[in-house]
């Protein structure tokens, strides 16, 4: 806060297709959709519509012993869309609260349906994972620097290494390392089924790590282990759902269907807070029984369903379908690679992931030997505040540029992106550096 308060500070007042606008009437290029949430682009019209629409019956009526049409008609299109086998959603409002649901859904579920299981009460997930920022996903979570503070309130939990290809963690070279890193994952879950309710990943991309891609079939031996050793899957798609990773959902890639599915960000189209986890019936039945049996799920939110965040997010679901958003999106995924291609030639990046329309860039400060930009570099943060000079907002994640555009991008406003972002990093990495010795 103490930087921030010195810097400009940037005013967002309104927004209009892959562009935001100051209150001064400067226009940005939304290069992160706004935190990973933005999909059709901003005041979308058949989205402004359902959400006016909505308020001209209803803003919020709650879901506690009562449901509404958009709530109802929502999950019927979910089920539609999501991978095979997940037939039952529950509400909530952002991706950390997606997230501690399935975690309290799995714990539950092997006390009601499998007490001979054992006390199933702990979970397995990846280092570098982040699943949000309440505490029971922060205790799966696994990011030193958001996460250190709070230590003293997480649970315990197993932790493997993550298949972070660039800083490989056994020394080892993708493909010829057969992915080595799943056989660590193997010992913890055969000595430590017993204990485990679940494995927690985030699909295909670790996202707030800086977008780590997961090598092809990954995924897919995760969810056989995950089978073989008797533990739920828990697939937080929260950042790379909805056609983020050129399909629907991240898990659709390697046919996978994970036992429990949190959702959120682009869930609304990036209009409102509005999250779901998905489960199978096996889960579901495990929690009926008569009311003095105590089954019920105790967990709900205020705002759980809230006819709004249901009634747009309806109306991105019809997007995808007339708009052929996902089609569409091909051609613009391989223009992505194309034109991002040429950076890896840059002297300071390290290295350059890209799956689906999710893009990162890790800089360094030597290739050769991988050493990172110092802290105190603020190496990110500086190409982020030369592109925003430069008219193209951006998140970095420390020394990671991330460029996760809305899937409505046009060619030529991608293009102008990677121009802007190739401006910005030449700019902050051939400039001196505070406590980088160049
Ligand atoms: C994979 C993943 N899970 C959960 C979350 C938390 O979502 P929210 O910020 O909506 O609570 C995020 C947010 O970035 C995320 O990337």
């Amino acid at each position: 806060m103490q930087e921030w308060e010195q810097e400009e500070p940037l005013i967002i007042e309104r927004g209009k297709g892959t562009y935001l606008i100051d209150t001064d009437g400067k226009r940005y290029l939304d290069g992160t959709s706004s935190i990973w949430v933005n999909l059709h682009g901003h005041r979308h019209p058949a989205l402004d519509r359902a959400l006016k629409q909505q308020l001209d019956k209803v803003a919020h009526s709650s879901l506690f012993g009562l449901s509404n049409p958009p709530a109802i008609e929502l999950a019927r299109a979910l089920i539609r869309i999501v991978p095979k086998g997940l037939t039952r959603v529950f509400y909530s409002d952002d991706g950390s609260t997606a997230v501690e649901i399935a975690l309290k859904m799995a714990v539950q579920y092997w006390q009601l349906r499998r007490p001979e299981a054992g006390p199933k009460n702990t979970f397995l997930h990846l280092k570098l994972a982040y699943h949000g920022d309440t505490v029971g996903a922060v205790s799966v979570g696994n990011i030193e620097l958001f996460h250190s503070r709070f230590k003293s309130l997480l649970f315990p939990t197993a932790e493997a290494d993550p298949p972070y290809c660039y800083r490989c963690p056994l020394s080892l070279t993708y493909p010829s390392c057969q992915m080595a890193c799943l056989d660590p994952i193997e010992r913890i879950l055969k000595e430590r089924h017993r204990e485990l309710a679940g494995f927690i990943i985030e699909p295909l991309v670790q996202a707030a790590a800086g977008m780590l891609t997961s090598p092809p079939g990954y995924l897919k031996r995760i969810r056989e282990l995950c089978t073989k050793y008797n533990v739920l899957l828990i697939a937080d798609e929260v950042a790379t759902g909805f056609g983020r990773t050129g399909k629907m959902f991240a898990c659709q890639h390697e046919g996978v269907t994970p036992d429990l599915m949190a959702i959120s960000k682009g869930l609304t189209g990036g209009y409102m807070p509005l999250a779901a986890t998905l489960t199978t019936e096996e889960i579901y039945k495990g929690f009926l029984g008569r009311y003095a049996d105590f089954k019920t799920f105790f967990h709900g939110h205020s705002y759980t369903g809230n006819p709004l965040g249901c009634a747009v997010a309806l109306a991105n679901i019809v997007v995808f379908q007339k708009n052929k958003t996902l089609a569409r999106l091909q051609p613009k995924i391989k223009t992505m690679a194309r034109l991002l291609q040429p950076f890896r030639q840059l002297p300071h990046v390290g290295d350059l992931r890209q799956q689906g329309f999710i893009a990162a860039i890790e800089l360094v400060q030597d290739c050769a030997t991988k050493t990172a930009y110092p802290l105190e570099a603020r190496m990110g943060h500086r190409v982020a505040m030369d592109a925003r000079r430069r008219g193209l907002l951006l998140r970095p994640i420390g020394n990671v540029i991330v460029l996760m555009p809305p899937l409505s991008t046009s060619l030529p406003e991608l293009r102008r992106m990677v121009e802007i972002l190739q401006a910005s990093i030449d700019t902050a990495t051939l400039l001196p550096t505070a406590g980088a010795g160049s």
